[in-house]
């Protein structure tokens, strides 16, 4: 479903992505673990157009969304993505922070786009939060928000960039409840996390990054308990939890 070719991107002399080949099937949850730096964010911004890369490409499909002439809001319509934190407007309330995109970008009505708000809402468990602020909701409740505003939008593909790691410890299983629930929807997800037992379980394929280069990528079972790369065991054995 989504392609990435030989990605490389660079900021200044600093050459953050050296050459990323990666294949996204449909259905698939991907997760990218790595070193801070490594460049998963990186990745994951080329990825959904935020970054421009500098070589390679990107495909959605059959389609090249890195040539320039691509409609980057398009893109970003069908590539979804959730930040670490700030994902919400803190002067709209809950429901009018996940009614502007399908109202504004997706052509809905407001009504329409609502009744979407209040029926994702409820299946967080925030029903009650439609019209409160994003500063009335803890942490955990506004990265709850921040995927349902995603989803609104009904990508095809969610990035999802290190959404648990602004947590407090206690709020963050709440968020991963959401995660678990997408991918047994179906979603396709591609997410960077520090969460090595989390990514270990939902998981379909681990992508360990680093320098900017995918020093390995396989199942869980597999890259967990038998890494082949060196490189990875000995981040694995700094970050098992
Ligand atoms: N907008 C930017 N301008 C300059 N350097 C950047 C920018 N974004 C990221 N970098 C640099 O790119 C490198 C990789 O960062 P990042 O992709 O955030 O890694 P990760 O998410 O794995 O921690 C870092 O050295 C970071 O400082
Ligand atoms: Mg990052």
């Amino acid at each position: 479903m989504l392609r990435a070719d030989a990605v490389r991107k660079s900021f200044g002399a600093n050459e953050v992505l050296k050459g990323i080949s990666l294949e996204i099937a449909a259905g698939e949850v991907v997760c990218l673990i790595g070193a801070s730096g490594s460049g998963k964010s990186t990745f994951l911004r080329c990825l959904n157009l935020l970054e421009q890369v500098d070589d390679g490409d990107i495909w959605l499909d059959d389609r090249e969304i890195t040539d320039p002439r691509a409609d980057a809001d398009a893109v970003r319509r069908e590539i979804g993505i959730v930040f670490q934190a700030y994902n919400l407007f803190p002067h709209l309330s809950v429901e009018q922070n996940i009614m502007l995109g399908p109202v504004k970008a997706g052509g809905q009505t407001r009504d329409a786009a609502r009744g979407l708000a209040h029926e994702l809402l409820g299946r967080i468990g925030l029903a009650e939060k439609a019209g409160a602020y994003p500063d009335a909701l803890s942490g955990g409740q506004q990265q709850r928000v921040a995927l349902v505003r995603a989803i609104a939008m009904q990508p095809r593909i969610l990035l999802l960039d290190e959404i648990t790691s602004a947590l407090d410890p206690m709020l963050v299983g709440e968020v991963l409840d959401v995660i678990r629930d997408l991918r047994r929807d179906g979603m396709t997800i591609v997410m960077a996390t520090h969460e090595m037992s989390f990514a270990q379980e939902v998981a379909d394929r681990i992508v360990f990054m680093a320098d900017g280069l995918v020093e390995e990528s396989g199942p869980p079972e597999q890259l967990f308990t038998a890494p082949r790369s060196p490189r990875t065991a000995e981040f694995l054995a700094r970050h098992r939890t």
